[in-house]
């Protein structure tokens, strides 16, 4: 009874988001005067690029944007950031030698944005080497090996220091570092100023030995137990932090109040999950539904999706490998159903990256010949691919939608700090239409129980999962997404920002 009211309340509301266009007023903070927030993350809220031409200003589509920007709207701020964009400089006033800085967004500005020049030596060292080809394989168990190059640290040390250049003096300021770009950047910082600093570290944090790996952890801990707070999505990453401090640096840890001292210094560690935007979505309606499938060529009556960045932790071979042994397993799927991937490219110029999209291509042609193939293919329809692969920039409008079509929505990532596109999915889909399958590796997992929990690696059991959703009586897939819905509303990105700030507001009173 329970379930079938909230179900009917879910799909109501439902219908309602089509009349409530997305706003950002929902999220709004209710934090009373709450101090200025300097928010230090690798990517920008806003890019400048030239495009054919002409100057186009880009919204990538990020959670951590989703989270925050509504604090710095509300309250003001600065969001300081690698200036990327091919037209960055030439939009943007210029404040030092190192820094450049605009007012946004851009339609009606609120704060501004600061943007950190770097050279493509320090880009290619700090982000693409140490940051992505270092720290981010000796975080996330996929078994690519990290690689660590002196050249690199001297990069990444390098511009943690031009990050710090650019924040201001003003002590009332709270300081968000976000990521694992940054873990000097807290103690840097704090030798420079007596603000409340917080560091988030969106990925996973590795098992204490593993983590020995890194040449420079001793280091990456020091800088880290700069910070007053420090988050991880879930508890076990705080654990395995407080252990890594312990194994490596002469810390006091008290596991009572999950804390380390340090050099006089208390860093509280704490667990922060982060959530999604939970204002309305736009609801697709059949006319819509009918001119997306045509776009994205999905002519199979029922389809299973993916959304990924193209990375060596989303397991998407491990996921192709699944689907390939679902088709055997069940022949009668065969032209009946599709596997659609709306996947976007990712720091392409890392070796591991353009491995996996050989990998994964070689993959999808040999599952689609052999489906299609005159003694393989059971469709009468010519145009039918058993694996539908779209790849490329997505706006978040298109996303949405694309959600809505996936009758069943696949993550099953090798390790996941969280995972969002778990989170998304069914959010944006009609409770009565989702089965989510969801790694059990993820962050999203230890909050999404109803979902279909499985082992990436486990092809048999994850190729019947498959078959199990596609299965799954309409009653069981409401009552499942209906309790997941709730959880991701309770804990949506403004939850994950409110959080994380009182925690570090409490620090100061304290102190
Ligand atoms: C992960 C990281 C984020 C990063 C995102 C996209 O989720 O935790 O910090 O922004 O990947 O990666 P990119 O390298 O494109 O910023």
């Amino acid at each position: 009874m329970w379930v079938a009211q909230t179900h009917r309340r879910m799909l109501k509301n439902h219908e309602a988001a089509r009349i409530n266009p997305p706003t950002h007023t929902s999220a709004s903070p209710n934090l009373d005067d709450l101090p200025r927030i300097i928010v230090i993350a690798n990517r920008e809220p806003y890019i400048h690029e030239n495009m054919a031409g002409q100057t186009t200003v880009l919204r990538p589509a990020s959670g951590l944007v989703s989270a925050l920007e509504p604090f710095l709207r509300e309250h003001g701020g600065i969001w300081i950031a690698h200036g990327s964009g091919s037209a960055d400089a030439n939009n943007s006033n210029r404040l030092s030698e190192v820094c450049g800085e605009l007012h946004v967004p851009p339609e009606r500005p609120k704060y501004k944005l600061r943007r950190v020049w770097l050279t493509k030596e320090e880009e290619q060292g700090y982000y693409y080497g140490f940051a992505n080809e270092g720290l981010w394989p000796l975080c996330h168990l996929a078994h690519v090996q990290p690689r660590f190059r002196l050249n690199d640290w001297e990069h990444y040390k390098t511009v943690n220091r031009r990050f710090a250049s650019c924040v201001p003096q003003n002590s009332t300021d709270l300081i968000l570092v976000q990521d694992y770009h940054f873990a000097l950047l807290p103690r840097i910082l704090r030798e420079q100023h007596s603000n409340p600093i917080a560091l988030f570290w969106h990925i996973p944090w590795p098992h204490p030995e593993a983590f020995t790996i890194c040449p420079w952890g001793k280091d990456l801990l020091f800088g880290m137990l700069g910070a007053d707070v420090i988050g991880f999505h879930t508890q076990h990453h705080c654990e395995n932090f407080l252990q890594s401090c312990k194994l490596l640096v002469e810390a006091r840890i008290n596991w009572d109040n999950s804390s380390v001292t340090f050099g006089g210094q208390e860093t509280l560690v704490r667990v922060f999950p982060i959530g999604i935007d939970t204002t309305p979505i736009v609801v697709l309606n059949d006319e819509e539904k009918v001119s997306l499938r045509k776009r994205y060529k999905i002519t199979a009556p029922q389809i299973a999706i993916g959304v990924d960045r193209i990375d060596y932790t989303k397991g998407l071979p491990e996921r192709l490998d699944a689907i390939e042994r679902f088709f055997e397993k069940n022949p009668d799927h065969i032209g009946q159903t599709s596997y659609v991937e709306m996947a976007s490219p990712s720091r392409s110029s890392i070796p591991a990256y353009q491995n996996l999209l050989t990998e994964i291509q070689t993959k999808i042609r040999r599952i689609n010949t052999r489906f299609t193939s005159p003694a393989g293919n059971r469709s009468k329809d010519p145009e039918y691919l058993p694996i539908v692969f779209h790849s490329g920039h997505f706006e978040w409008d298109e996303v949405q939608r694309f959600y809505q079509l996936g009758d069943v929505c696949m993550v099953t990532s090798l390790h996941d700090g969280m995972n969002l596109v778990a989170k998304e999915y069914v959010w944006c889909q009609r409770p009565d239409k989702g089965c989510l399958i969801l790694s059990q590796f993820t962050g999203a997992a230890q909050e999404l129980s109803e979902s279909l929990l499985i082992n990436p690696y486990a092809t048999e059991h994850l190729a019947d999962t498959l078959a199990r959703a596609f299965k799954m009586p309409e009653d069981e897939r409401a009552q499942r997404m209906v309790s997941m819905k709730e959880k991701i509303h309770r804990s949506n990105a403004h939850h994950w920002a409110k959080k994380m700030i009182e925690t570090l507001l409490k620090t100061l009173h304290q102190a």
